[in-house]
């Protein structure tokens, strides 16, 4: 059986810099409330002139690419998590490849798990890996947020959280045991599907989008904040203990915890439950707010180019968002 090894890593965040001081200046919050609450200092917001999903995930992806030793023409399959697609279909992932040089003819698969749309993306690419079928696979998160938050009062308990970026790796087969993926865990549960959602535009609509839903707040993303950081804590937790136990490890034996930047309070959490002491918990939210599929891969790579992850080292990635869906994995660099 083959192993997916992670070959390169990289990362692609907008220029334009959005602090918490800018959004006080639009709604009503404070730097103060959203540093305590979130930990959050500023965020990237795209710029409609440059960026789209797929460029923003091409040019992390070149950089990945680049770091690998590989080409465009090298990826054997594309695995695309976005929950801010340029069109509605067909899916951004082609965009991407497009964009990218990335052949005509290879495939491409869309995934739309929200913050746990990466780490569904490195399962299914985990899982091509492993059967034989593909040997190189890129696998890249990438969201807009921005364009689509309602930045005002009515909308800060979610606006002043989302940020824009994208991030990327190149998985490739390996028959080196003990090495790459060890792991991954996939979770879901519909039950709370309207805790963190945008309910319209809706295929259920008797005409699909129309003057009154661009009004209705349904258009805009909602979160039950309260229910979602509730959930998530345990989620977490359980998830990162499936993955050790699966691998007959404890947490002492990992050497870097990358969690979906969600909220530093739930980084905290669970970096003190799981007695992580401080530094073995990576995490950017501070710069980037919660930037949802691309925030792992945005970590991750920026993790590595801090030299925080080492060759032989065992990382963990977790994630809980929108669905509600949740997952881990665990990775021996
Ligand atoms: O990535 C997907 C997973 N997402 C998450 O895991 C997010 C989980 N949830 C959270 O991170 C937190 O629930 C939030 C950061 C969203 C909110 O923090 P909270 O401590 O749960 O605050 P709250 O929603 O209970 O609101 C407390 C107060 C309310 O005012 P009252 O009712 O006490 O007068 C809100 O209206 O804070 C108010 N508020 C704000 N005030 C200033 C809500 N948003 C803001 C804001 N600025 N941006």
């Amino acid at each position: 059986m083959y192993n997916s090894i992670v070959k390169g890593i990289g990362h692609y965040v907008p220029e334009k810099i959005v602090t918490n001081d800018d959004l006080a200046k639009i709604m009503d919050t404070s730097d103060e409330w959203i540093t305590e609450r979130t930990g959050i200092k500023e965020r990237r917001y795209f710029d409609p002139k440059k960026d789209t999903v797929q460029s923003m995930g091409a040019e992390a992806s070149r950089i990945a690419l680049d770091r690998a030793g590989l080409k465009p023409e090298d990826v054997d399959m594309i695995v695309f998590a976005t929950l801010s697609p340029h069109y509605y279909f067909p899916g951004s992932g082609v965009l991407m490849q497009r964009e990218l040089g990335i052949p005509a003819g290879v495939p491409s698969l869309d995934v739309r798990n929200a913050c746990s749309g990466f780490m569904y993306s490195l399962s299914v690419a985990d899982q091509f890996i492993k059967t034989g079928m593909y040997k190189t696979v890129l696998v890249v998160g990438s969201e807009i947020h921005s364009s689509g938050l309602d930045k005002t009062t009515r909308g800060r308990n979610v606006a002043v959280i989302f940020g824009d970026g994208a991030g990327a790796a190149v998985l490739q087969r390996s028959e080196e045991k003990g090495r790459g993926i060890l792991s991954t865990h996939l979770h879901a549960d519909g039950n709370f599907a309207e805790e963190l959602c945008i309910k319209q535009p809706s295929s259920a609509n008797e005409v699909w989008m129309n003057h009154d839903i661009v009004d209705h707040p349904d258009s805009r993303p909602y979160m039950n904040g309260n229910l979602v950081f509730k959930h998530a804590v345990v989620r977490f937790l359980e998830v990162i203990g499936e993955a050790l136990k699966a691998n007959q490890m404890t947490s002492e034996d990992i050497n870097l915890l990358i969690p979906h930047q969600a909220n530093l309070r739930i980084s905290e959490f669970v970096r003190m439950k799981l007695k992580l002491a401080e530094g073995m918990v990576f995490n950017n939210i501070m710069k980037y707010g919660n930037t949802t599929a691309a925030s792992i891969p945005i970590a991750l790579s920026e993790a590595w180019e801090q030299g925080k992850i080492k060759e032989g080292d065992t990382i963990c990635l977790a994630a809980f968002g929108s669905g509600f869906t949740w997952a881990s994995a665990l990775i021996k660099w």
